[in-house]
């Protein structure tokens, strides 16, 4: 295990926080990215209780010049960057029609270019050294739209056009510099609980949800393998898999079902803070209220990070059936 050097977007809470205690067992040097100093301040405190090193970088990432300048900030204090971690994100929880122009252009921001910010501040820095790894923390939702969520859906769906199109151009270049994008399925945050929302019903992860330290160890791993892409857990691999051949009858499910299947039971107060502007003040954590409905564990990520040895082991059973059979 070497020492790397790491930034993460998004380090206060949920995947990023997980993420940054991952790479904090690793003994990482991490350079800690979000709007909220609590989150940031107890991120780094587990780092280093973990053996690792980290510097708090309190920025917003919509603003291009405050990333560079903390990826450069990272280079004067850790060296170069090993891997950058695209993870911070926003969200709106409301019908099209309710959506202000403002919120739309918000998310964009934050969702969509804060990744082109970060992945330029990256790769400034790792073309000239023709190394290092750029993640791109993606979702089903980069490929597969759902209901109440526009602004968030279309900065993902971005971010995969985005991913491709970096992609041929390093390929074009003979670049070492890597880039993957890891897509989540619906994960225990605390997003659902600060993210701005018009919902009548509290937020939720469309079930089955997963912890978000299923999300890190895929983080972790996405950044040591030579994969374009990885689905986390079946339901990613279904969404995107199934939307490819029958988009029109997951329009029709999604609007049938997508309201309720977002929604707890329990009413939302329609005055609470959220985090759309500026960040809540106290340290969320990794993980959001839903505890006893998360699983930690995936058999799907499992086989997946064995995919070589599991499509192997598939093809042999086949052919021993064949041969039975003769
Ligand atoms: N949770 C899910 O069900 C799910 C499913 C699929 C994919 N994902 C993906 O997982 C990633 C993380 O999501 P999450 O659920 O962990 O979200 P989260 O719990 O809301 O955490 C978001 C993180 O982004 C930071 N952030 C928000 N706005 C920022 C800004 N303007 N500048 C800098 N940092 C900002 C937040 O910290 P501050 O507020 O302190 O800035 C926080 O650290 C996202 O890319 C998301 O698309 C999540």
């Amino acid at each position: 295990m070497q020492q790397e050097i790491v930034v993460i977007t998004g380090a206060s809470a949920g995947v990023g926080r997980a993420t940054a205690q991952a790479f904090g067992k690793r003994k990482a040097k991490v350079g800690l990215i979000a709007r909220g100093r609590d989150g940031l301040e107890a991120a780094r405190r587990e780092i280093e209780a973990a053996g690792g090193q980290a510097l708090v970088l309190p920025l917003d990432v919509s603003d291009h010049d405050a990333v560079d300048k903390a990826a450069g900030e990272v280079e004067k204090r850790f060296g170069p960057i090993d891997i950058w971690i695209n993870n911070a994100m926003l969200s709106v929880f409301s019908p099209i029609m309710e959506m202000e122009p403002d919120e739309y252009r918000r998310v964009t921001d934050v969702t969509y270019l804060g990744y082109v910010w970060g992945t330029l501040a990256a790769l400034r820095r790792m073309k000239p050294r023709d190394r290092g790894t750029i993640v791109q923390v993606g979702s089903a939702l980069a490929y597969r739209g759902i209901p109440l969520q526009s602004a968030y859906c279309a900065a993902k769906h971005a971010v995969q056009g985005f991913h491709d199109s970096l992609r041929c151009e390093l390929i074009h270049d003979n670049s070492n510099v890597r880039v993957v994008m890891v897509n989540m399925p619906a994960l225990n945050t605390p997003q659902f609980r600060w993210v701005k929302s018009r919902l009548p019903r509290k937020g939720q992860p469309v079930p089955p949800i997963y912890q978000p330290e299923i999300a890190a160890e895929a983080i972790v791993w996405a950044a040591y393998s030579d994969r374009r892409e990885i689905n986390v857990g079946w339901p990613t691999s279904a969404a995107i898999i199934g939307n490819n051949f029958v988009p029109g009858f997951a329009d029709h499910y999604l609007g049938r079902h997508g309201y309720d299947s977002q929604m707890t039971d329990e009413p939302e107060d329609p005055n609470r803070p959220n985090n759309l502007w500026d960040p809540l003040p106290g340290d969320q954590g990794a993980h959001g209220v839903f505890d006893d409905r998360a699983t930690s564990r995936s058999i799907h990520l499992e086989l997946n990070k064995k995919r070589p040895w599991v499509v192997a082991g598939a093809a042999a059973f086949i052919l021993g059936l064949l041969v039975m059979r003769r």
